[in-house]
């Protein structure tokens, strides 16, 4: 996005230096993934099939650039040493059906919005990182899932297979990878549009309203901080004597779980004039929990591309595999390369957090530490009235999810390490999934708008909340 020939998605120049030189390893191909063991892969009972949509999909061009890739790898170097912050968020899981206008201008609005409020408590330049275009594939618990005594393929996701309970729906169909493909580039092709028409226009944060949003107890609270970031744009401009075109645009990037193997492989790309591989899937793919074995296919696949890789890390995983999979994928030590991404839960953070910052601090190696304060969070409860009365519901609660957060800028703190950002799961739109949050969203609430077919999302309010309350948080510590 450096390049002027490069796509438009954002304008603010980029840090452009050059990124450090990956030494190619000889012993990594775009097929040595498949000597180690993998889990989480379907199983295509089509092989031929399987192999001709692959090829299609490799013919297809590339979702992002490598410019892209390398612009984004700068920012969160400059993250990693506390000069900009990251947010990043999304579904839990895109779906098919949610390709839609109103969807993606939503989600787009709240990061926009709860961005806005991070610059103005942290006074740091944000790193947007969407999980979307192409956020379809989900990590299961189990292979099979068995109903009456029926054993089926687990549903994984849009571009895997289909949610309904038949033989037919559950088999794997690599069709859906290449409807995948296409919705990611829908949805990118509009993110884009959008932004380089002006929807991401500093001087006009009103186009980033939702109706909802003049109902909500912090409307006034955001609302100053409109008008006051309004201000300082037009006393600067004033100065400057004309507009700052900088402020029209803003960057967006994209990320998923980097998932099903063979179609990262098949985006996976050698570019002109760059030397190594990139995944051209999106700009910043992350390794699941479920995925993290140094030793495991995901790891091995991530090393022999030149994209910055998120990894999730949580209470299981031990300093020594961490330190293995950090020296796997960033031999050259390579500032911004390695994104920790950890979820701990409120309840184990502060148990499991200061050991992993303290190795990988003394190992002297460059990560970038990110907190997801949803995935260690996640609860069952049984709400006693309402439509789901006496059924288990899965939820998260906001003080749980705010006070993992909260932690994780205090344990930084104490150990002298950088939290470069959040990861979050949120929509735009007026769900009720999780539960608390200044409208006090009790568990029967629950029912009254729940959405999410995989984990549940804060909903704008809620998202809109957090920034605040981070931003706050982040501001103190700056
Ligand atoms: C996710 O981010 O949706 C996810 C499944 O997370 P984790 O791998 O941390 O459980
Ligand atoms: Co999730």
């Amino acid at each position: 996005m450096s390049s002027p020939h490069a796509s438009k998605i954002q304008s603010i120049a980029p840090n452009t230096q050059p990124s450090t030189k990956r030494d190619h390893d000889p012993s990594w191909t775009l097929s040595s993934w498949r000597n180690r063991p993998s889990v989480q892969q379907p199983v295509y009972p089509d092989a031929a099939s399987l192999a001709r949509t692959l090829g299609e999909i490799s013919a297809l061009p590339p979702l992002v650039t490598s410019y892209e890739v390398e612009a984004l790898k700068s920012a969160l170097a400059e993250a990693a040493r506390g000069e900009r912050f990251i947010l990043w968020g999304g579904d839990c899981a895109e779906n098919f059906a949610d390709c839609t206008s109103a969807a993606i201008a939503s989600r787009l609005k709240i990061l926009l919005q709860m961005s806005l409020v991070l610059v103005h408590g942290t006074r740091k330049r944000i790193i947007r990182i969407g999980r979307f275009a192409g956020q379809y594939a989900k990590p299961r618990s189990t292979m099979t899932e068995t109903r009456d005594g029926v054993e089926l393929p687990c549903f994984r996701g849009d571009n895997v297979n289909r949610p309904e309970f038949t033989s037919d729906a559950r088999t794997p169909d690599p069709s859906l990878l290449l409807r995948g493909y296409e919705r990611s580039a829908l949805t990118l092709n509009f993110v884009r549009a959008l932004v380089d028409g002006g929807f991401a226009d500093l001087h006009h944060p009103e186009n980033w309203d939702l109706d909802f949003v003049k109902h909500s107890p912090l409307a006034a609270e955001y609302q100053h901080m409109v008008d006051s970031i309004g201000e300082s744009l037009r006393f600067m401009e004033t100065l400057a004597g004309s507009s700052i075109l900088a402020m029209q645009r803003v960057d967006f990037y994209t990320s998923h779980e980097l998932l099903v193997l063979e179609y990262e492989a098949a985006l996976t790309r050698q570019v002109p004039r760059r030397e190594g591989w990139f995944n051209l899937s999106t700009h910043l793919p992350w390794v699941g929990l479920r995925t993290s074995d140094p030793d495991g296919a995901h790891i091995e696949f991530c090393r022999g591309i030149s994209n910055p890789v998120g990894v999730k890390v949580g209470p299981d995983t031990s300093a020594e595999a961490l330190l293995r999979t950090i020296r796997a994928l960033n031999p050259t030590d390579e500032a911004g390369r390695v994104v920790l991404v950890t979820r701990f839960g409120a309840h184990q953070i502060g148990r499991g957090l200061p050991p992993l910052l303290r190795a990988v601090r003394d190992a002297q190696v460059a990560v970038v530490w990110v907190c997801d304060p949803m995935h260690g969070n996640t609860e069952a409860v049984v709400p006693t009235t309402g439509a789901w009365a006496g059924k288990s519901v899965k939820t998260r609660k906001f003080a749980h999810i705010l006070a993992e957060v909260e932690q994780a800028f205090e344990i930084h703190r104490n150990e002298g390490t950088v939290l470069a950002g959040v990861h979050i799961e949120l929509t735009g739109e007026d769900v009720t999934e999780c539960t608390g949050g200044a409208r006090g969203l009790t568990d029967d609430d629950l029912s009254r708008a729940y959405r999410s077919s995989v984990d549940p999302r804060l909903n704008y309010e809620q998202a809109l909340e957090l920034a605040m309350l981070i931003a706050r948080r982040a501001g103190a510590h700056a």
